[in-house]
């Protein structure tokens, strides 16, 4: 059994609930909009879980839930807990998202698409090209014996796979730059407008360049993405172009921000708790699925996912109005000791994990959702982020992270570190190759 590791000061909160109660005191409601709360929003998860399971934040006209148990059932009772708010967040990018679908008209789009994020599909037609992208990506700073691994490495290989999936070819610069505007375009909470102009600006490019190569696959499809969508049907009708372009554009904000964030986590907690060594990561396949589902657990990338209810509700705490906003604070439900033990710490061989269900359906954890919108993409993420992570620690064995470094998380809705300052002996691209 490998050696529990404690992650102070990050992330780690302290466990000042039975003071609380010996003390008798209540704490005041956290605020989720001050910088503290996105400087170390966990002593706040701790608080809502423990004293305010249901709250309502009147500046957002929200109500906050935060325990496992609400949590997942907001995610699985979609008859009650509508997914239609994820338009205010996509509009006027998205016109259409699968995300914001509900009840038959989610059900025919969701199967549609399905099937090309099938694992054994996925590994066999991009599962070398993954491995590819990812030791591309490597020998591109293998010889400088330091690197930020979130610049050079986990902004880079998510896209690269997304349009490597379109069938795109992926030395296509535009392709980075329109990503790093959408994703600049979510995060956009201060409502900044060249941020807002920038982002939609590429919405539109990206948008035309889907159009033209939707043209293309109608003409002549290969075994593609696009051409997948181009294709297929469900009784009887297929996707519009109008359709498969809003897909594209989603695919890009929701599978490229969330992987990238959880690249640097998992390469950041593994080296930080040095539970086990680099060889033994490379030797058992089955150390790097755990590390990754702790990491989906303890620190999810997409930190709040909102719903609407269709009806007066019931949850811990009180009874929330048909049509309300609720927040659904994943990263709080993710660390509720009522569902799992030791639930701030980062623990490659916990025993509540369930490591072999932790990139499907089935999944403990809530980081990829759970019910009828549960992430069509999880098991390419596992198959992604696995592969690059393999193919970093078999070129740089000993990877480790630069003295001083301390990783710093940001983020509200999706939350990751800014950076992550490694270093590790050069190897040069002659070795590599
Ligand atoms: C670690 C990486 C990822 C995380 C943490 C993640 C997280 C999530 C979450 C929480 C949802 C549920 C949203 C909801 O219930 O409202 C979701 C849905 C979705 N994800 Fe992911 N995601 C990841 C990777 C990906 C990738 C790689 C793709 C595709 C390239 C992708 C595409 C989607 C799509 C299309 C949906 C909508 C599914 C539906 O509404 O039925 N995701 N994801």
């Amino acid at each position: 059994m490998g050696m529990r590791v404690c992650s102070r000061p990050w992330p780690q909160s302290p466990n000042t609930l039975s003071l609380r109660s010996m003390l008798d005191t209540y704490p005041p409601p956290p605020d989720l909009l001050s910088a503290e709360f996105e400087r170390c929003p966990y002593p706040a998860y701790e608080t809502f879980r423990s004293h305010y399971p249901l709250f309502h934040e009147e500046r957002l006209n929200a109500w906050i839930i935060s325990r496992y148990d609400d949590v997942t059932r907001a995610f699985r009772d979609a008859d009650t807990f509508s997914s239609r708010s994820w338009n205010d967040q996509l509009r006027p990018l998205v016109q259409q998202s699968l995300m914001a679908m509900d009840g038959e008209e989610h059900t025919r789009h969701r199967r549609l698409i399905s099937p090309a994020f099938h694992r054994r599909q996925l590994t066999d037609r991009i599962g070398d090209s993954v491995a590819d992208c990812a030791r591309q990506l490597v020998h591109s700073f293998a010889a400088d014996g330091t690197v930020d691994f979130c610049e050079r490495f986990a902004r880079r290989l998510p896209v690269k796979v997304i349009m490597r999936l379109l069938g795109v070819s992926d030395d296509h610069d535009d392709f980075r730059r329109w990503y790093r505007a959408i994703v600049d375009y979510s995060g956009n909470f201060a409502q900044d407008a060249e941020i807002a102009r920038a982002g939609f600006r590429a919405g539109q490019e990206l948008s035309e360049f889907l159009g033209r190569q939707i043209r293309l696959r109608r003409a002549d499809p290969g075994d593609d993405l696009i051409s997948l969508l181009c294709t297929s049907e469900v009784d009887g009708a297929g996707m519009d172009d109008e359709m498969i372009k809003s897909f594209g554009l989603v695919l890009l904000a929701a599978g490229g921000e969330t992987t990238e964030k959880t690249l640097g986590l998992t390469v950041c907690h593994l080296l930080r708790s040095g539970t086990v060594g680099q060889a033994a990561l490379i030797d058992d396949p089955a150390l790097l699925d755990r590390a990754l589902a702790e990491t989906l657990r303890l620190t999810p990338p997409v930190r709040v996912i909102t719903r609407v209810a269709r009806r007066t509700v019931t949850l811990s705490g009180g009874t929330v109005p048909a049509g309300a906003l609720l927040f659904l604070l994943v990263g709080a439900a993710n660390r509720d000791p009522a569902r799992f033990r030791a639930s701030d710490t980062f623990d490659l061989f916990r025993a509540d994990a369930e490591v072999d269900r932790a990139f499907t359906g089935a999944a403990q954890h809530l980081a990829f959702g759970s019910g009828r919108h549960f992430c069509v993409g999880a098991a390419l993420a596992h198959m992604e982020i696995t592969t690059a992570l393999r193919v970093l620690f078999q070129t740089l064995p000993d990877l480790r992270l630069r003295p001083g470094f301390e990783p710093r998380e940001a983020g509200f809705v999706t939350r990751g570190l800014q950076e992550a300052l490694l270093d590790f002996t050069p190897v040069s691209a002659h070795t590599t190759a």
